[in-house]
Formats: C-alpha cells, structure tokens, sequence
C-alpha cells in the first residue's frame, strides 16, 4: 500500500495532506507513516511465521521516542549501541529481556547500567571487552549474557562506509578466532554464554551475502557447539536494504524464507533467531518536508536552495546517497529545469540532489523521500541549525512527536566567557 502518494494534485502521508501539516509545523519538517512502520514489521513477521524469532529494531537508524513506542508495541525488542540509547529504549516501555547491546566501544558505566536493568544480551565484539564485562558483571554478582560478534570475512557489497563484514572493518572478532574467544568466554564467571551474532553491512541489496554469511556462522556454531558451549540464539543483524533509486531488494518476507530454507537444511531450523534491521524498518516510512527559498539559475548549474541542509539529511554529503526530490504539489505553469538541489549551510558538500528535473518556484514545498532512516537521528546543529520537527501520521491523524527546536535548546549547555 502506498502511504506516501498523490491524489488530486499533491502529496499526501496516509489520510492527510503533507502541506497541510508543513503550513501548521513550518519546515523543515519529518514526516512519517505509522501504517509505513507497521507494514514494514508485518514483512519480517511473515517471513518468520512459526520460529522463535525476536525482531530487535536498530535504534540508530531512527531514536525519536515516539518511533520506538510504535516498534515496542509492534512487539519489537531494540538493538542499542550505546548508553544513551538504552535509556530511550527504556523510556519507550521496551522491556529489558528484549533488548541486545552491540557496538565495539561499550564503556565500564555503560555495561553497569546494562546488566542492572537485565538487558537480554550483550553482543561482545572483542577478546578485551569480554575481559572487562565479565570483571564489571562480577562486581555486581552477576553474569552477563553474551554472543561474540564474529566477523564471517563476506562482502556485503555495498557502500565501504556502510560495509562492516570485511577483514578489514573493526567490527567483530575475526572468524579463525572466535572458538578461542568463545573458550575463553565459557571459562569467565561473570559470563554465560547465550548466543553467536553477525551483522555484515547496511542497504544489503542481494540474498548472496546474507547466505554466505549465514553459512559462515553455522560453521562456527557447530565448531563451538563441538567443544561444549551450547548456543541458544543466533543473531543474524540487520542490513536489509531499501529502494531509493531503482534498487531491488529482496522483500523482508522472501530474505527470510530463504535464510530460514538454508536454517533448515544445515538442521538449524528449531534455533532461536535475532534480528536487527533498521533500515528497512523506517527508511521508507518517513520524508523531509522542505520549502523552496530561492533559485539560483547559472552558466554552470542551476541551484534550487531549500531550507533543509546537510544538518537535517546528512546522507549526500557523508555517502553521496540518492533522495528522492519531489514537489509536495507539482505545477505545470513554470517550465521544469534540472537543478541541485542545495541547503543554506556554508559547505559545497551541503546538497540533497543533483541534476534534478523540477519545476520549482520560492515557495514551494518538496518532499525528500526515504528520510526515515539516518537522517534525524544523525542531523547536528552545524550552522547553529536547530534540529527540525518531527510529525507522525496514523490514518487522517496526526502527532506533533518532536518539537522544532529553538536557539535556547542549542546552548543550553554553554557558559559565557568567565575568565579575564
Ligand atoms: N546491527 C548492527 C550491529 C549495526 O551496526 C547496524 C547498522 C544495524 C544492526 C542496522 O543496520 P540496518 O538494518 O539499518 O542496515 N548511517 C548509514 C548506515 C549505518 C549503519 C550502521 N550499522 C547510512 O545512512 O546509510
């Protein structure tokens, strides 16, 4: 079902118009479909009808409380990577036993608060943070539940900076090593060894890479299993990719019922499965409403500068990503031109789209499209630019879930000058 379409001449988000809600928000402003979220969670539950699955949304790719509430009550558990996330998945009613921790820089504090609130598992990543873990899990008398993070060494062929199943990323304990790791973590009283996790990389756009990966992972499952560490769940990442310009994912549905066809067929089929998308569980349910300030017609390039920047859709400027751009209402009475489409922020890297078609005056509204996904949750307050609102839809309603912020939000924090 298409939750973001056109109908009598301009764009809607499920029941409501978009520029109605840009007219009472301002702009820039997020938008995004309940329907969109709850769709993209229905995919992955098919696909894994009937397992003992746990579907842990990757907070990263979208935080904004309310987005977590719809994924907590969607029966979601959370993927964090961080302290600051545990606590906004607390704060969204995620129960703790649903919640895994990955990341390769988990601090003492961080772990302390972590096993206090009983999260289901940490997902350790190295030799030395299992060292620390487990003396921080005995200072507090308890075990910590783990799976190593195991690098299966596969290409996940997708942009570098987002590929992180390779030798040479950080991420993850190297696959000839991980049966000492697991030996070692087996031998430690402050660890119980739960699990066995990998995640390769981010917008995966082909089965071939999680296949690969999955049989790279039995391998050293039964290699462990062999030496006596039972493993109760095997969590398989995230990383489906979504479509923002002509690519072909698999659906949700159908990666699952070929990872679960090659689960059965190696005799797997009965485990206890994790996963942790993000992106294709809010990438396509969210756009970027912006106005059109000026246009800057040139001999080289024609620029249309909107009021969204690198700030708010950070994604051209770090990846050269591809957003959709179009008009909230398209018009047939100014001539279309191809334009970049640039931010008022003081940097050439600051542009959403390049060598865009549009028929575009001031004052237009556009909507950049697949900005649910590492877009507001990477935005920064570059050019001393509040972070724009947030606005949730569901049906013909909608919820104002993240105020636009003001100055005063951005230096909060700051002193003035004290010293001579
Ligand atoms: N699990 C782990 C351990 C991860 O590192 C990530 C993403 C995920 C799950 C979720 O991956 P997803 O399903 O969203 O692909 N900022 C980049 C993406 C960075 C992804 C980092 N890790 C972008 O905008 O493309």
């Amino acid at each position: 079902a298409p939750h973001f379409a056109y109908c009598d001449g301009e764009l809607w988000v499920e029941g409501l118009r978009v520029a109605d809600l840009a007219r009472e928000h301002g702009t820039p402003l997020f938008v995004y479909s309940v329907a969109a979220m709850r769709a993209a969670v229905a995919a992955y539950q098919r696909g894994l009808q009937g397992r003992d699955a746990l579907i842990c949304y990757a907070m990263k790719a979208n935080s904004t409380l309310a987005i977590l509430e719809v994924f907590a009550r969607a029966g979601c558990g959370f993927d964090i990577v961080s302290g600051g996330e545990l606590e906004r998945a607390l704060r969204a009613g995620a129960a703790p036993e649903r919640i895994v921790f990955s990341g390769v820089g988990k601090t003492r504090a961080e772990m302390r608060r972590a096993l206090q609130v009983g999260i289901g598992c940490f997902n350790v990543e190295s030799r030395a943070e299992l060292d620390v873990l487990d003396a921080v899990a005995r200072e507090l008398g308890v075990r910590a539940p783990v799976s190593l993070r195991v690098n299966p060494d596969v290409d996940a062929q997708t942009h570098p900076y987002i590929s992180t199943g390779l030798k040479g990323n950080k991420f993850g304990i190297a696959h000839d090593e991980a049966l000492d790791a697991y030996r070692h973590a087996a031998s430690l009283s402050g660890l119980s060894v739960v699990g066995i996790d990998c995640h390769i990389g981010s917008q995966i756009t082909s089965i071939g890479p999680y296949l690969d990966a999955l049989d790279r992972v039995l391998d050293l499952v039964e290699a462990i299993e062999a030496a006596g560490i039972p493993l109760h769940h095997l969590d398989l990442g995230g990383g489906l990719g979504i479509e923002y310009h002509g690519e072909q994912p698999p659906a949700a549905d159908a990666l699952w019922q070929a990872m679960l066809a090659r689960l059965d067929a190696r005799g797997h089929g009965r485990r206890r499965l994790l996963l942790e998308p993000g992106r294709s569980l809010v990438g396509n349910a969210g756009i970027c409403v912006t106005q059109v300030l000026y246009t800057k017609p040139g001999a080289a390039k024609n620029f249309l500068i909107v009021d969204a920047a690198m700030n708010d859709l950070p994604r051209p400027a770090m990846y050269e990503a591809w957003h959709a751009i179009a008009p909230v209402r398209p018009r047939a009475d100014v001539p279309a031109r191809t334009w970049d489409v640039v931010g008022p922020v003081c940097e050439s890297g600051d542009w959403l789209g390049r060598d865009r078609e549009l028929a575009a005056q001031p004052g237009d509204l556009l909507a950049v499209g697949s900005a649910g996904a590492y877009c507001m949750s990477m935005a920064s307050h570059y050019n001393t630019r509040g972070k724009a609102a947030e606005v949730l839809v569901s049906g013909a309603r909608a919820q104002l879930i993240r105020a636009r912020e003001t100055v005063a939000d951005l230096w909060r924090q700051e002193r003035a000058l004290a010293l001579d």
